[in-house]
Parts: structure tokens; sequence; C-alpha cells
């Protein structure tokens, strides 16, 4: 969870600029010279690298080293000091850049003064170690540890994070530098690496500070005589496989560790043997199995400043005892069921409380109206809490609040003057959502990072809102007027401003203002379920981030415009419903996984361009007046040809509803359904019914094996069914119903084993029902109108037939590719991007962490981490 964020923010932003101070520092001093063996060394270690993005183009044979990107000398002596290419470093933010991948050649532990080396976030695969005199240094250190002849170096940090192809098979290069202090090897597959514990304790006697989080390393060999950690002050050991047997393990660390991270494991119990670590001050437990109510004796951690609990299955409430803890800064037991009533009591002693997160319990106050809390918070989440339906006045006394989240609530009584200029100074996340809060804030100009009013009854004209706002989500309230005002308000262009802007489902009119080139920032537009009216305005295809726009249920018109084209990163184009016209335009953004048109006036034929959109996994082209034949080549629709269920790997933005709020109607099985775009459950269809398309149905549309429904009914489609149609294995609903078909039903249709919905009704199909369950199984009125066909459900006939072999088709996936974001290859690049964007966007991370309930998949899991790292 986000936790102080501005602090974080300013942490990050303090260390860049200093990194960027040294770096200019050092470029300063042109007059010093790198010493030349430690040029050489730096030479020799480059050639290990491979650098696609040419990010260490400084480092050439000319230039004195110290101003090699990267190097830090000496300021006398020209000795470098310390190594940082970590790409966030090198590449200079920019996140579209390839990281840097091949060796680290550990020769740079050559140069003598090195204390300092960061390698973290690259795609690099291996650690070479090339020298020739390693071996014998190997083999006499192993045996006596300290070894005083052998040149040692003298690195004390070593970040090797976030690299997460790296292999490492062989841990005895630790011994080559003993007096290392701080260690991170997170996101680095340690599986299978069963002496990495015990190479780090037995060969780093100095180390302070351990990271080692999503290593999935597991509770196998876990014992203080196989791993035996006594110096280190921070252990983070952040999702792994652990089980409970960590508890023991950890609890003999003893006095030193005051920094505990055991979050994200399979700990299912823990034990009053972690007093042991009396001088915790911070302990993390969150996202583990734990049970049972909260147990008291966590109150004699008498130094505990942070405690984190949420997202485990404790119940009960939380006990008194913890309101002695008057250190603590932050206590987050959110994502548990706990509830229960809290007093005043509860808080008596939390006089340094900044961060209190209770939320998705059942938690009632029980306070003195007039109750003037021991703390100042920055955070406070409140969801699901039983607070309304008056807004809590204590909360007004809380001056310094970044970030208010009081959905869910049951507010609705406040005064309209003190809550608003109360909530106009919080900075981070404002989340009203899901009250019951109205008023008319046309008035208001509205800055936090990230506003949620959501599911409220607010009326009135949409409120103003400044750059500094990244997300504003405002559907289902009854907000009317126009959207200019919120949008075309500040007459410049913003880069960093709003990323996703939501007003679905109010009362909206007038036409799309043409100012979208001043929000070039943004991903998801969400208008639908309104009364606007006009035409697309060009300056949408200017949203070259754009990835989600949802116009459906309004009264627009004219033509899809050709400038959408640009929106080169479009993924989602929903304008169901509205009066658009004209014939679908061929220039559909390459780039786009679902389009639907349906409901609206287009003409003319399909165009063969759609054939190429090789991401498509949702075409819904319904009722309109589209003619001529179904396109032959829509078998190159590449993504409908593999099946439903993924194997999710690699490294993409996952679905959030704020980012992909693909909410759609889906037809298939005669109902209307509101479908949520889901990542693990991707539906394919194609839905071409209630046109006019002729023709008949080509065998080659059989080749898209992956879908789940196909809908062609109301057409004047003639022809039979090819027995092509025995490979859609995968396909649940069949509508077929109003058109011209004729001859007899596939005998292979029986072996459609999903097939839940079937509609052949008003043809003139022939002869026998195939028999099989399915097809017997379904109601008369899946087969009316087709006056010559027999068999159960419909009379019986006369004669038999015989029964045809299936046909199977294969699986393939080259899908997931199609999700990403805007990145290229690479995992530092992707990390970044997604790291930079959730870093400036903290509302994201606290939405990454919500989607995390829902699936534990190893995706997500990286992007947890990567959020946490950054925290
Ligand atoms: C060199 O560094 C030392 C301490 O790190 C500092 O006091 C001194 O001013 C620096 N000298 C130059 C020339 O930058
Ligand atoms: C170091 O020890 C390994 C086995 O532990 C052995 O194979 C190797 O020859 C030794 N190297 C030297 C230089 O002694
Ligand atoms: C070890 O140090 C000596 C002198 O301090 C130097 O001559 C030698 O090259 C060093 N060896 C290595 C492998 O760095
Ligand atoms: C890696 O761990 C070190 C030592 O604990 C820490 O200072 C550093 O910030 C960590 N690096 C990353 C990328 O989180
Ligand atoms: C762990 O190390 C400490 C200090 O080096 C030592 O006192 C203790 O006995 C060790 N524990 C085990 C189980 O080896
Ligand atoms: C708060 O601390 C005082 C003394 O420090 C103690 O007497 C009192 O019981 C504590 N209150 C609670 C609610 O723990
Ligand atoms: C908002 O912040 C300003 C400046 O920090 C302060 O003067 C004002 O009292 C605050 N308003 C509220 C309602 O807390
Ligand atoms: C939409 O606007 C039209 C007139 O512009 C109006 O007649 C209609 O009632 C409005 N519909 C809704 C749902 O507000
Ligand atoms: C369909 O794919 C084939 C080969 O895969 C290609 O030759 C053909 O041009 C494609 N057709 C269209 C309309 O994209
Ligand atoms: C459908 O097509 C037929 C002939 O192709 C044409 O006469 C008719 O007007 C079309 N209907 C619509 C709704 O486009």
């Amino acid at each position: 969870m986000v936790r102080s964020s501005s602090q974080i923010v300013l942490l990050l932003l303090w260390f860049l600029c200093g990194a960027i101070f040294c770096l200019s520092l050092s470029r300063g001093n042109s007059h010093m010279l790198c010493n030349r063996k430690d040029r050489d060394v730096l030479l020799q270690f480059k050639k290990g690298v491979v650098d696609p993005s040419g990010l260490l183009s400084s480092w050439s044979n000319r230039e004195d080293c110290c101003e090699w990107i990267g190097v830090h000398c000496h300021n006398k002596t020209g000795r470098v000091t310390k190594l940082d290419l970590s790409f966030y470093i090198i590449s200079q933010q920019n996140y579209r850049l390839q990281g840097l991948t091949g060796e680290i050649n550990l020769c740079v532990l050559q140069l003598d003064f090195l204390n300092h080396l960061d390698l973290s976030s690259n795609d690099f695969t291996i650690i070479q170690d090339s020298t020739n005199d390693r071996q014998r240094y190997y083999n006499s250190s192993f045996s006596t540890p300290h070894l005083h002849n052998a040149n040692i170096s003298s690195l004390h940090y070593l970040d090797l994070s976030s690299n997460p192809y790296l292999k490492i098979d062989n841990w005895r290069w630790l011994s080559l530098i003993p007096s290392l202090k701080y260690l991170n090897l997170s996101f680095i597959d340690l599986q299978g690496e069963t002496d990495c514990l015990h190479s780090i304790s037995t060969l780093l006697p100095s180390l302070l500070e351990l990271r080692l989080k999503w290593c999935q390393l597991n509770s196998v060999r876990l014992s203080s005589k196989y791993a035996n950690f006594t110096s280190l002050t921070v252990f983070d050991l952040f999702c792994n496989n652990f089980n409970s047997k960590v508890i023991e393990w950890v609890s003999n660390f003893g006095d030193s560790l005051s920094y505990l991270d055991l979050g994200c494991n399979l700990i299912d119990a823990i034990t009053d043997t972690l007093l042991n670590l009396q001088n915790l001050k911070y302990l993390s437990l969150s996202w583990n199995k734990l049970k049972g109510t909260i147990p008291n004796w966590l109150a004699q951690f008498k130094n505990l400043q942070e405690l984190d609990l949420s997202e485990n299955s404790f119940h009960g409430s939380i006990p008194l005892v913890l309101g002695n803890l008057s250190s603590l800064t932050q206590l987050i037991v959110g994502g548990n069921s706990l509830g229960g009533v809290l007093t005043e009591s509860n808080f008596a002693n939390l006089t340094n409380l900044k961060v209190l997160d209770i939320s998705l319990s059942a938690f009632q106050f029980n306070v003195n109206s007039d109750w003037i809390p021991p703390f100042q918070l920055e955070e406070i989440r409140l969801k699901s809490c039983i607070l309304g339906p008056k807004f809590p006045i204590w909360l007004y006394t809380q001056r310094f609040l970044q970030i208010l989240d009081i959905s869910t609530t049951r507010i609705s009584v406040f005064d309209h003057n003190q809550f608003w200029s109360f909530v106009s100074n919080i900075t981070s996340i404002l989340d009203l959502s899901n009250n019951s809060i109205t008023g008319d804030i046309s008035n208001l100009v509205l800055s936090t990072d990230s506003i949620d009013l959501t599911s409220n009854k607010f009326h009135g004209e949409l409120p103003r809102i400044t750059p500094d706002v990244g997300d504003f989500f405002a559907s289902d309230n009854s907000f009317s007027g126009s959207i200019s005002p919120l949008l075309c308000g500040t007459g410049k262009a913003i880069d960093n401003g709003l990323w996703f802007l939501d007003l679905s489902n109010n009362h909206l009119f007038g036409e799309l203002p043409d100012c979208w080139m001043n929000w070039k920032g943004l991903i998801t537009i969400n208008l639908a379920s309104n009364n606007l009216t006009g035409s697309i305005p060009p300056s949408m295809g200017k949203l070259s981030n754009l990835a989600g726009l949802y116009l459906y249920d309004n009264n627009l018109s004219g033509g899809i415009p050709l400038s959408l084209q640009q929106c080169n990163q479009l993924k989602f184009l929903n304008v169901a419903g509205n009066k658009f016209s004209g014939s679908i335009s061929s220039g559909m953004p390459q780039s786009l996984v679902a389009l639907n048109l349906r409901g609206n006036e287009f003409r003319g034929n399909i165009p063969p361009q759609i054939c190429q959109l090789s991401c498509l996994i949702i075409l819904d082209l319904a009722d309109n007046s589209l003619s001529g034949p179904i396109p032959k080549c829509l078998h190159n629709l590449t993504s409908m040809k593999s099946g439903s269920t993924f194997k999710i790997s690699g490294f993409f933005i996952p679905k959030i509803d704020n980012i992909y709020p693909y909410t759609f109607k889906f037809h298939p099985k005669g109902l209307e359904l509101e479908y949520k775009f889901d990542l693990l459950n991707l539906w394919r269809y194609i839905d071409l019914s209630k046109n006019n398309l002729t023709g008949s149905i080509q065998p080659e549309l059989m080749l898209l094996v992956g879908l789940i429904s196909l809908n062609l009914s109301q057409n004047h489609l003639r022809g039979t069914i090819p027995q092509e149609i025995g490979q859609m294995k995968n396909l649940e609903s069949l509508d077929l119903s109003m058109n011209q078909l004729f001859g007899e039903i596939p005998q292979v249709m029986a072996s459609l084993s999903f097939l839940e919905y079937l509609n052949l009704s008003f043809n003139n199909f022939i002869g026998r029902i195939p028999t099989g369950t399915q097809l017997q199984s379904f109601d008369p009125s899946s087969y009316v109108g087709n006056p010559e066909l027999c068999g159960a459900p419909l009379k019986n006939c006369a004669q038999e037939k015989k029964s045809v072999d299936i046909v199977n088709a294969k699986d393939q996936n080259e899908f997931l590719s199609c999700l990403y974001i805007g990145m290229g290859v690479g995992f530092a690049t992707g990390f970044w991007g997604v790291c930079i964007a959730l870093f400036f966007k903290r509302a994201w991370r606290h939405a990454y962490f919500k989607f995390l309930d829902e699936i534990k998949e190893q995706v997500y899991m990286k992007v947890h981490l990567i959020i946490n790292s950054i925290r």
C-alpha cells in the first residue's frame, strides 16, 4: 500500500537530483584524469555487456573515465569509488530505451577502491568470472575466509536487483567481497539455489542489509545452523514461498534486526518467539494466510514504528493494547475480516501515528463529537467501515492528510463548504466513491492527484480540475451539461496531466470538445452512457497514449475519423449504440484488441483491412446496415485462433477496471449481459448479426478456433454450414438464425461439447438433427422455422445417418504481447515503463494492490514487488 507517498516521492526525487548532481560534478572536473588501471578494468567490464540502446556510449578509450556515465571517482585520487549502472540512472529516465544485458564480469572487483556497485533494473543474464587466479583464490578463501594476502575488494554496497533473467549458479564469488554491508538480490529467481542463504551468511560476515524480495525462496533447509544472520539490521523477504517455519528462523536473529518484511509469503501462524527481535521498528506480515485474532503480544514490541498486517484473514477487533505502541507511525490492518467498535482509547497513546488503514473491515467509531485525536495523519483508509450518514467531524482535525479513502462508508451528510475546503488540501488520493454524497460542485476546482467520485449523487455541471489531477473518476452520478469547461478551460497542453477520465453514466450533453491535444497523457477515456452529440473531433487522434476509448450509448454521429489511426496504442474502441454512419474506416489502429461498432448506422462492405488487426479478439459489428460478403480473410485475425485460457508470463499492465474499463453489452445467448474485460477470462467473439450480409459462410472462418461466440444471425447468408465447424471446440454460443442457410446440420456439431446456446431457427435446414447430448438438449425454438428439419427435440424423422470423425485444432497463442502498453522488449524497458508510471501516479499503486487481492498470478506479483521496491 502507499505509505507516506510524498515522502517517497521527495526521497526519490532527492536521490535522483543527487545522482544527477554527482554526475554533473564529476563532469565538471574535466582536468582530473582517472586512474589508468581503473579505466582498463572498466573497458574489460564493458566488453561483456550487451548494450542495445548505447547507454554506455560515453565509455570509450579516449575520454577520462571519471566522466563516463555511472562512474564516480574520488575527487583527488581519480580512483573509481562507485559504479552506478542502474537502468534508472543511465537511461536518464527514458524508459523506452533497453537496459544492459549480457554478462556481469567480476573483473569489476579489481577496481581497488570500488565500494558501491549498482547494476539494478537491467537485463543481465550471467555473472562471469574470467580472471585466472580466481579459482585458487576461492579455494583458499573457503578454507580460510579472512585472507590477508589476497586482494580483497572493498565493496560494501552491491545491488543486482531486478535483473530477472540473471542466473547465479555459484556463490563463491561472494568470498571476494567480504566487507559487503548492503546486498540486494531482489527479483532474481533463486528458486533451487538452496546454497544461497548459507553462502550469504557465511561469506558475508559484515552484512547489515539484505533484500531478497520475490526470489522464489522457500523454507527448505531453513535453520539458524544453516544460515545464521545475527548481525543483520534489515531483512527483506517479501514475496517468497516461506511457510510458518520462517518465523522460528528469523526469531533467532536477535537484537540487531530493526526491519523485517515477511509480507507476501505462505505464513499461516506466528508465535511470540518473534519477540526475541526486541528492536524491531518495522514489521510486515501482510499478504499472508494469518487467521484468528490479532495477537496481544505484538504490543510488546516497544520500538515498533510500522506494523503491517494487511491482507490476511484476521478477525475480531484491534487489540486495545496496540494503543500502547506510542512509537507507532503506521498501523495497517486493512483487508482482513476485522470489525467492531473503535473508541478514543484505541488511539489514546498513538501520538505519532501517520498512517491508519482499517479498510475493508466492519469497524464503527464510537468517539465524542468533539474528539481531537492525539495524531495528525497523512493517510487514512476507511473503505467499507460503518461511518455514515454523517461525515466524521474528527477527520476535520487532520490537517496534513494526503490520502483520504472513505469509499463505501454510507456518508451523505456534511457541511458543503467545510467539507470541500477540507478535501481541497488533500494532495494524493481522494476516494469518495460509493456513498450517497449529493450536491452541485460546479464551482469547485479540484487538484488532488487521484479523485474518485464514482457512484454518488452529484448533480449540476462538472467541477474544474487542475493539471495536477491524474485520475478523475466520476461515473454513476447525475452530472449534466457539457464536458468542455472541464477539459478546455486550461487552454494549453499538459503532458503529464490526466491519465484516466471516466465520466460514464451521467447526464452530460453537448458535443465532444476539440481540445484533446491539451491532454496528451490520457490513457483511458470513458464517456459512455451520456447524451453526447456531434462527431469524434480530430484532436482525439493526437492522443498517442490512448489505450481505451469508450463512447458507447450516446447520440454521436458522423464517421470514425481517420485521425484515430494515429492513436497507435488504442486497444479498446467501443462506440456502440450511437448514430455513427458511413462506411467502416479501413484505417483502424493496428493495436486494437476489441472493436465494437454495434448498433450504429454503418453501411457498405466490411473492409478487408479489418483482417489485419492481429490483436483483435472482439469484433462486434452487429446491428448496422453492412452489406456484401463476410470477408474471406477473417481467418487472419490471429488472436482469435488460440484458446480462451492463458498461461500468463511476461510483463504487462494488468487489468484494473480503471485502466481498461471495458464493459460492453454482450449478446451471447440471446440475453443482454454486461461483461467486464478480464485478462484471465478472455472471451473471443465475432458478432455480425442484424446486418445485410450476403454470400456464404466460408470454411476459413472456422479456422478461428478460439472463438467462444459466433453470431451471424439476421443477415441474408446462403449456403451450408461448413463441416469445419467441428474444429471450433471452444464455441459456447452459435447463432445462425434468420438467414437463408440450407443443407443438413453437420454431424460434427455434436462434438462441440461446450456449446450452451444454439440458434439455427428460421433457415432452410433439412434432414435429421445430429444425435449428441448437446444438440438434443436445446429447446425446440433453436430449430423452429426449418420446415424440413426433424429429429429430437423436433418431430421424429424417418431414416438414420452415420457420424463423422472429429477434427482437432491446436491452440497457439501470441496474443499477450498485444496487451503490453507502449513498451518494447526487455525487462528494464517494461519495468521502468510501469515503474515510473506507478511512481508518479501514486493512485495506481493502490489499484495494483487492490487487484492483487483477486489474483496472485506471478506477473502481478512482479508488479507488486516493483511497487514495493520503490516504496
Ligand atoms: C573533495 O571531496 C571532499 C569530501 O568528499 C570535499 O570536502 C572537497 O571539497 C572535495 N574537493 C573538490 C575539489 O571537490
Ligand atoms: C579448486 O577446487 C576445485 C574443487 O573444489 C578443484 O576442482 C580445482 O582444481 C581447485 N582449483 C585450484 C586452482 O586449486
Ligand atoms: C593484487 O595487488 C597487487 C599489489 O597490491 C597487484 O600487483 C596485483 O596486480 C593485484 N592482483 C589482482 C588480481 O588485482
Ligand atoms: C537494494 O537494497 C539496498 C540495501 O538495502 C537498498 O539501499 C537499495 O535501495 C535497494 N535497491 C532497490 C532498487 O530497491
Ligand atoms: C549464530 O551466530 C552467532 C554469532 O556469530 C552465534 O552466537 C550463534 O551461536 C550462532 N547460532 C547458531 C545456531 O549457529
Ligand atoms: C497510555 O500510556 C499511559 C502511560 O504512558 C498509560 O498509563 C495508559 O494506560 C496508556 N493508555 C492506553 C490506552 O494504553
Ligand atoms: C488547507 O491548507 C492551508 C495551507 O496549508 C491551511 O491554511 C488551511 O487551513 C487548510 N484548510 C483546511 C480546511 O484544513
Ligand atoms: C438527450 O437529449 C435529448 C435532446 O437533446 C433529449 O430529448 C433526451 O431526453 C436526452 N436523453 C437523456 C437520457 O437525457
Ligand atoms: C492474410 O494472411 C495471408 C498470409 O498469412 C496474407 O498473404 C494475406 O495478405 C492476408 N490477407 C489480409 C487481407 O490481410
Ligand atoms: C439489403 O440489401 C438489399 C439488396 O442487396 C437491399 O435491397 C436492401 O435495401 C438492403 N437493406 C438494408 C437495410 O440495407
